[in-house]
């Protein structure tokens, strides 16, 4: 399976093989694939490889994140815009349907979509044609979509919140991404993979993880899957001088108190701002535990909107990719 290593799918546990099989035999058809498992698990990596595979390979792999979609810009965001659409409007655009095509279309965060945005995915979805904000004649693209989502569509369609009717058009192939902390000892290989990928951006001697470090990387939940541990490696490469990584740099227990290695205080100023990253780091672990990785249900549990909790699950390593506004 070098390909996979190919496209950075790393992971040997059974599990995790049965997913790449599924990835090859997904790529050899051309039908919509629902992507579904917690956040971090690989999802949007899964999508890129069924795309890459698949005999549209040569052709675009266009990306969407829904949930960072602005409601009133969805549509023409999707498909395009007429020149003089809008005031601003000077130039037309294709569209991400547009320029998707002959390729995949990936929508992230599907269940985030509006009621309004939902009714116009399944108006595409159902002949393919569409028309650009402001008129114009009906286009036709040929391009596959594959979309993803970590809450639990068949709940939510239950719950009226998501149309059953799109639910049927999407869901014709299904992907399920497991979680990290049910991938045996992938967690360990992803580990080295991270170290060496590391030590080579940073032009850095090769760091190892030490037994204490391989251990807790076996015992720990991971919520945020794998782009937490990868976050969580990341800086502890950085922060921790040793040679063998134990995660003692990163773990909020370990340095709680407020004291440098040497055993002295540090600053109050710094102090402070370590001990509110840590409280941060644990709750938002824990939340997310809790939620088992869907965003908009840890959002739920901690009381706040799901934007704001997104904001402060991204700066710990979970939930998405940063966008743009908080780069
Ligand atoms: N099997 C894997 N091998 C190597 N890296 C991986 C693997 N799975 C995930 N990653 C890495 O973990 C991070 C998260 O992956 P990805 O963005 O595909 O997850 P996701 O399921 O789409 O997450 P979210 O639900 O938060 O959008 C990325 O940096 C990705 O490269
Ligand atoms: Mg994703």
């Amino acid at each position: 399976m070098d390909d996979m290593v190919r496209f950075n799918l790393i992971g040997s546990s059974d599990a995790f093989c049965r997913v790449k099989e599924q990835i090859v035999k997904l790529a050899r058809v051309d039908a919509p694939v629902l992507i579904t498992g917690e956040s971090g698990t690989g999802k949007e990596l899964a999508a890129r490889a069924i795309h890459y595979f698949s005999q549209r390979g040569d052709h675009p792999f266009a990306p969407v994140n829904c949930a960072a979609l602005a409601e009133s810009l969805l549509e023409s965001e999707l498909f395009g815009h007429e020149r003089g659409a809008f005031t601003d409007a000077r130039n037309g655009t294709a569209g991400l349907v547009g320029e998707a095509a002959g390729g995949t279309l990936f929508l992230d965060e599907v269940d985030t979509l509006s009621a309004k945005a939902q009714a116009a995915l399944l108006r595409f979805l159902q002949d393919r044609t569409y028309r650009r904000v402001g008129g114009g004649g009906l286009r036709r693209v040929d391009l596959r979509v594959v979309v993803a989502c970590n809450g639990d569509l068949e709940a939510m369609a239950n719950a009226k919140l998501f149309r059953r009717d799109l639910l049927y058009r999407l869901n014709v192939l299904n992907l399920h991404m497991p979680p990290l902390r049910e991938r045996g000892e992938d967690g360990v290989e992803l580990a080295d993979v991270f170290l060496e990928r590391l030590a080579k951006q940073y032009c850095l001697p090769k760091k190892r993880m030490s037994p204490a470090g391989l251990q807790f990387i076996r015992r720990h939940d991971w919520p945020g899957n794998v782009r937490e541990m990868e976050n969580l490696i990341h800086r502890e490469f950085l922060m921790n001088d040793a040679d063998e990584l134990d995660f003692s740099a990163s773990l909020p227990a370990l340095s709680a108190t407020g004291r440098k290695s040497d055993g002295a205080p540090s600053d109050f100023r710094s102090a402070k701002v370590r001990a509110i990253a840590e409280f941060e780091q644990c709750y938002v672990s824990d939340v997310m535990s809790r939620a088992k990785g869907n965003l908009t249900a840890a959002a739920r549990l901690a009381r706040t909107d799901r934007s704001a909790f997104g904001k402060l699950a991204r700066k710990y390593g979970y939930a998405g990719k940063v966008q743009d506004a908080e780069s």
